[in-house]
């Protein structure tokens, strides 16, 4: 009997013939608004000057341990939120106008909204005029002993928005937007010299019930937010506050102190089942057991390769100017350093790893077309070696696992045809340097922690997904993340049957070919 998770993910499948249920149209009077209001919530604009800790950070800064953490203030939260989840561009043709965001989003329709926990108040973020809305509010000394000066995130999820376009296989992307949310915080963190990681205890509706999103008063006929997750952002060691029990705080929030009705975003909806089905299968029951310890980020970077010294580009430049390549020059390579680079940042300790708590279940499959000294051709890179015999015995017989570099050749033949095949047709995944799937240890995965593990392994897609964005932009060069790809076309390819192993993401990166057409203006008016 398949699990729901498990059931859901297999009918959510494109293929060759036949792709994932969707309303097969876009119907634009229904399209959602990107952005939510809290109507009738006091608003805090936020401060709009860039932190003077993170201007001279170089890029390699983002990956070392953290110094000289700037101190928790109003400035500094609102520096996180900017170059994290804040506006990048305003872009326009034609008399049509749309806003790009620091964190990417499939089809640009960003269903992650971010709440902050600060001050004993409940705040929900609103990147379209960088501001605070004042939601709820906590007991002062119970706040103030709980966080130990500490703030927390919380991010969610609005599906409706990822299914008006994308139908049934939106919740897949809500959950890659959302990995990819949790990583540019965590960069945006270590602009300030600060830490974040998730907080495990919290289960899905305790996570609900501190941000508010779980109140029915508040939504009138509002399109509602499914709980993601929790993090502490700290200047200092983020353990104790990972260890600390959700209902002490929950305690805490002041019943009539709620402020706000949500807005609704848009005019008529398409109920997807199968989204509401999995939701629900695969919530997070959170940790109750008083005696379960809680595993500990690794504060270190011990395997990093450092930052190249004198070209090395300002991180935050590179963060706010991160963007989804539209089309590559399939004529230009990339240099052997720089790729092998890109890759070692994928290997767990360095943030943004240390803001998880889970063992690495996720591997690369690159389909390399144009990287100096390198046979084009099918590779593997395990982002955990000891993964090798498992993936082997699961893979074709023929296929050589010959050592190059920190990678294994599988096969060396031109694949610009099958990367740009399997990936829906998209010449970016045959024009790039490189194009690549991510392969989930699927089945143990779910079977040892519950459904609501299938969400974690799309966000561990989603963090690797904002390394090699970020990674790319440094190298001067593009990315993009890729959700549309035909499932299991990609598994014959590798010889894998069953569940045991799926591909849950691609991306590509090359030289990018902008699209003169289009206008750009920055993502705020004053700056
Ligand atoms: C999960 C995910 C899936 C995506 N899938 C595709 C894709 O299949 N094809 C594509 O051209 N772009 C894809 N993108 C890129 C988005 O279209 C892009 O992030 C969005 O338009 C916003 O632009 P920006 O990244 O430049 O901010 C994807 C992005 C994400 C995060």
């Amino acid at each position: 009997m398949p699990t729901p998770a498990l059931h859901y993910h297999e009918a959510t499948k494109h293929h060759f013939q036949r792709f994932a249920r969707s309303a097969g149209h876009l119907d634009w009077k229904t399209q959602p608004n990107p952005f939510r209001r809290y109507d009738g919530a006091p608003r805090l604009e936020l401060p709009r000057a860039a932190s003077e800790r993170a201007l001279p950070l170089p890029y390699g800064g983002l990956y070392e341990p953290p110094r000289d953490p700037a101190v928790l203030t109003l400035p500094s939260i609102a520096e996180l939120l900017r170059c994290s989840l804040g506006l990048s561009a305003w872009k326009s043709i034609r008399g049509s106008r749309w806003a790009l965001r620091v964190n990417p989003s499939s089809g640009n329709l960003h269903p992650t909204e971010a709440y902050v926990v600060w001050d004993a108040g409940v705040f929900h973020y609103a990147p379209d005029a960088h501001a605070l809305e004042y939601r709820g509010r906590l007991a002062r000394q119970t706040w103030d002993e709980w966080s130990g000066g500490a703030i927390l995130i919380g991010l969610t999820s609005v599906h409706w928005r990822e299914a008006w376009k994308y139908g049934e296989r939106a919740y897949r992307y809500c959950q890659h937007d959302l990995g990819h949310a949790i990583a540019a915080l965590r960069f945006a963190a270590s602009l300030l010299g600060w830490r974040l990681a998730l907080l495990p205890r919290w289960s899905d509706a305790e996570v609900a019930a501190l941000l508010g999103i779980d109140r029915d008063e508040d939504a009138g006929g509002a399109e509602r937010e499914a709980p993601g997750c929790l993090a502490v952002v700290t200047p200092g060691e983020p353990a104790a506050v990972m260890r600390r029990w959700p209902s002490t705080l929950l305690d805490a929030i002041t019943p009539a102190g709620w402020r706000g009705t949500a807005n609704t975003l848009s005019g008529g909806h398409v109920d997807w089942r199968a989204i509401d089905d999995v939701a629900r299968a695969a919530a997070y029951p959170g940790v109750h057991d008083v005696a379960a310890g809680v595993r500990l980020p690794d504060p270190g970077a011990p395997k990093m390769a450092p930052a190249p010294p004198v070209a090395s580009p300002g991180a935050r430049d590179v963060i706010l100017r991160r963007r989804s390549a539209v089309a590559f020059d399939p004529r230009v390579g990339l240099r052997l350093d720089t790729f092998l680079q890109m890759l070692t940042r994928l290997r767990p300790h360095a943030p943004p790893w240390d803001a998880v708590d889970w063992p690495v279940a996720v591997h690369l499959m690159l389909f390399v077309h144009r990287v100096e000294g390198l046979v084009p051709g099918i590779y593997a890179f395990l982002r955990d070696p000891s993964a090798e015999p498992e993936l082997r015995a699961a893979m074709r017989p023929e296929f050589l696992w010959e050592p190059v570099h920190d990678l294994r050749l599988l096969v060396p033949t031109d694949v610009t045809w099958a990367a740009n095949r399997l990936s829906c047709d998209q010449d970016i995944a045959g024009d790039g340097f490189f194009s690549l799937g991510m392969l989930a240890r699927f089945e143990a995965t779910l079977a040892q922690h519950g459904d609501w593990a299938y969400r974690r392994l799309f966000w561990e897609c989603g963090l690797i997904g904002q390394v090699l964005y970020l990674e790319a932009e440094a190298a001067g060069v593009g990315g993009t993340g890729i959700g549309c790809f035909y499932d299991d076309p990609v598994h014959e390819t590798l010889g894998l049957t069953g569940h045991a192993w799926q591909s849950l993401y691609h991306f590509t990166v090359g030289e990018p070919v902008e699209d003169t057409r289009l206008e750009t203006a920055p993502g705020y008016e004053w700056e």
